[in-house]
């Protein structure tokens, strides 16, 4: 199961789509009225799949944390669970410096009335590289017309089709020259368009003090200007500036204002973990890519907090278990990066970030952040006790100076943080992209390899045929299967279609094993075992499938 499967490049994400919606994994908000952008709902399979990632989290980050490895102090993780509310304090924010800090900078089109993300828009212009190249190769800039038809009629023979709304199809004019005034003449024009395009981007600009065009009508775009990233709201009967609250952005805030209750209320001391999952929103200016950037999603966050001194020892364990974590559910070899972030990329509370990348469809060749590993040093509780007045510093009695009694004088600090931070919305996608597997040779072309314990749904039983009491044999295995490990994910039971569609059906919804009861079974007791990934088949008794699929289950 962990082996390397087909690169997430070579896949796509269409396809992916399609088969999330077919078969019930993912279905856009507000379906029937259209839509609504940057929500996206779970379907049947979904929400069990995503239910079994946040509960592989839960597991193995709080009540057995790291599968009970060893820290760096020499003595096994010690976390415990929190959950917290959505809207807190006002000031919450204000401390923790979302209020002021947590905005990106977005461009009006004066033209078509569309934002775009200021540092996102060579990104966009990006796309279109590989054709411009082309283009601006095979127009005269200067002289030539862009004729529409002509424009459309050339991509077609490239294989692609232009939007309608593009600003090269709508403006071609203004979109071309401009990035023709940037390329023709220029020296030491790189020869990758991708360079190449930023750098017109960047270094051109200055020189002609052209505007960059809007992506979407070619209308040059105004200044870019701050935009709030959190939701704001009322709380109570009056809709006044004093009611105003604000929908979390990160669940991590909730932790940190729980510290000293947690301390008080139970018997963890430093080093110490609390982790905390629930929704968070952010009005992301360009919500996209599926499920990837969204503007209500789910976090999984522990905060960890241990002495200063130990903190990069800390920060150092913590990257190299989450990145052992995801690889144990399933994401395997090129598609998984570690990254340490430049000190010019790190966030205003941050001395040290990593991030476990996935290298997703759409960001092929490139990977897109899954988790965040931050060093957080002691910016929140600081910040925390700063604006609410109350102490957040720790006593730590296994510090300070040797007494005669053998005891220790004890150490009064604030604690750091390490912060392994996980998205469930960007980790459930990138398990599907990365089990989806295209094989035109077997009757389900299309299956997802999911790791047995994300697998939203782990074994079906199959009667062969609706008789010759093959049902009833079927019913008490399932009743068995169901008893032991229902809890952990579905066991479907079907004795309708021929055996080859229920098998596909299964593939397309990653069931790892299919159980099916035929004549034989009737003989002699035995059943057939299915491998969803090579299709290889084999028998067992049938009083011993509880125990085969306990083990592959991990359970
Ligand atoms: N407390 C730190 C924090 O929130 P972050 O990197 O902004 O850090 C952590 O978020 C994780 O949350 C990301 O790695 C990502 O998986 C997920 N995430 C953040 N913004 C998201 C969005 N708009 N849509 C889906 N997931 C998102």
């Amino acid at each position: 199961m962990s082996e390397p499967t087909i690169p997430s490049t070579t896949k796509s994400m269409d396809a992916i789509m399609a088969l999330c919606k077919r078969r019930g994994f993912v279905f856009q908000a507000s379906d029937i009225y259209g839509g609504i952008n940057g929500f996206w709902d779970y379907g049947p399979l979904g929400a069990q799949l995503k239910k079994n990632l946040r509960e592989a989290w839960w597991q193995d980050m709080i009540m057995n944390p790291c599968w009970g490895r060893k820290g760096p102090n020499g003595e096994r993780v010690k976390c415990v669970p929190l959950e917290t509310c959505i809207i807190q304090h006002p000031k919450v924010w204000e401390a923790s410096g979302h209020l002021a800090g947590f905005a990106d900078p977005m461009r009006k089109c004066p033209g078509c009335g569309h934002f775009v993300r200021a540092d996102q828009y060579w990104e966009y212009m990006v796309q279109w590289s590989e054709w411009l190249a082309s283009l601006i190769q095979n127009f005269e800039p200067h002289t030539g017309r862009y004729d529409t038809e002509v424009l459309m009629k050339w991509a077609r023979t490239k294989g692609k089709r232009l939007a309608p709304n593009l600003a090269l199809v709508k403006n071609p004019e203004v979109t071309l020259s401009f990035f023709a005034t940037r390329v023709n003449g220029q020296p030491d024009v790189p020869p990758d368009m991708k360079e190449l395009v930023g750098y017109i981007g960047t270094e051109q600009l200055h020189q002609t003090g052209l505007q960059e065009p809007c992506p979407r009508c070619g209308a040059p775009l105004g200044p870019p200007a701050p935009f709030k990233l959190m939701f704001e709201t009322w709380s109570g009967v009056l809709q006044t500036d004093e009611n105003k609250v604000f929908l979390r952005p990160e669940t991590a805030q909730g932790v940190f204002l729980h510290f000293k209750n947690v301390v008080d209320s139970t018997r963890v001391r430093i080093p110490f973990g609390i982790g905390n999952t629930g929704r968070s929103f952010r009005n992301e200016v360009t919500p996209r890519n599926y499920t990837y950037r969204s503007r209500e999603f789910e976090q999984a966050e522990l905060e960890f907090f241990c002495h200063p001194d130990e903190s990069p020892a800390w920060y150092a364990f913590w990257r190299d278990f989450r990145m052992d974590w995801w690889k144990s559910i399933g994401l395997a070899g090129e598609n998984l990066i570690l990254r340490e972030h430049d000190k010019d990329e790190l966030s205003h509370y941050s001395v040290g970030t990593s991030d476990v990348e996935y290298r997703f469809p759409f960001t092929a060749p490139g990977y897109g952040e899954l988790e965040g590993i931050a060093h957080r040093g002691d910016y929140d509780l600081t910040q925390h006790q700063k604006h609410s007045k109350v102490k957040l510093d720790y006593f730590d009695t296994t510090r300070g100076e040797l007494l005669p009694n053998g005891g220790r004088k004890g150490e009064r600090y604030i604690p750091h943080c390490i912060e392994p931070a996980a998205g469930l919305d960007r980790g459930a996608l990138a398990l599907i992209c990365e089990g989806y597997t295209v094989d035109p040779s077997r009757p389900s072309p299309e299956f997802l390899k999911l790791h047995p314990r994300i697998a939203p749904i782990k074994a079906a039983v199959f009667p062969l045929m609706d008789k010759d009491g093959l049902p009833e044999i079927g019913e008490k295995l399932y009743d068995e299967l169901f008893a032991k490990f229902g809890r952990t994910g579905a066991i479907d039971f079907d004795t309708k279609q021929n055996i080859g569609k229920r098998y596909a059906r299964m593939d397309e919804a990653g069931c790892p094993f299919c159980f099916t009861i035929d004549a034989d079974t009737v003989k002699d007791q035995t059943v057939t075992v299915r491998d969803r990934d090579t299709g290889a088949q084999q028998r067992i008794g049938i009083d011993k499938v509880a125990g085969y699929l306990g083990e592959k289950l991990g359970v």
